[in-house]
């Protein structure tokens, strides 16, 4: 069975991004770039983008990751944020072991499409005052 099936498919990986959006909401580092942004729509793109990425049979029609987060100038922080927060959502997930791992390290190698600065100008760096600095 592939990993996109012992997810639980369609509905399986829906059901992890709404938990992970929740969780990246509350995130001190990445809550602060979704103040303005509409969650619904995101959320089916992330689901969209997942289940492609995970070997499910959607293919993913949304913004490149490059196109998506480059307007943010994300650095190294904000991608290790995210690979802890998704792992705190796999955690508190069914998923097995070995398939939390699995994906983390398919994740991780998506850094370079995400990251755009190799230092963070992002929350929590000195001196930032939210996302609209970056505009
Ligand atoms: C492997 C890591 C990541 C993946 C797979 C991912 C995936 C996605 C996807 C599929 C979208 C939707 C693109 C679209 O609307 O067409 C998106 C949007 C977005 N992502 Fe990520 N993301 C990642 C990491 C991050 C990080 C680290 C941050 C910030 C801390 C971030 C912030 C955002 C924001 C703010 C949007 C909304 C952009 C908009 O609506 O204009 N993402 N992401």
């Amino acid at each position: 069975m592939s990993l996109y099936r012992r997810l639980g498919g369609e509905a399986g990986i829906a059901a992890l991004v709404d938990e992970l959006s929740v969780r990246v909401k509350a995130d001190e580092v990445m809550g602060p770039y979704f103040r303005d942004v509409d969650e619904a729509a995101l959320n089916r793109h992330r689901s969209m983008f997942l289940a492609a990425f995970l070997g499910g049979p959607q293919s993913y029609t949304g913004k490149t990751l490059t196109q998506a987060h480059g307007p943010f100038r994300l650095g190294d922080r904000e991608f290790d944020a995210f690979l802890r927060v998704m792992r705190e959502t796999l955690d508190a997930s069914t998923v097995s072991f070995l398939d939390r791992r699995r994906i983390l390290r398919s994740l991780n190698r998506l850094r370079r499409d995400v990251v755009s600065r190799s230092v963070s100008v992002g929350p929590g760096a000195p001196g930032f005052g939210g996302p609209d600095d970056l505009h």
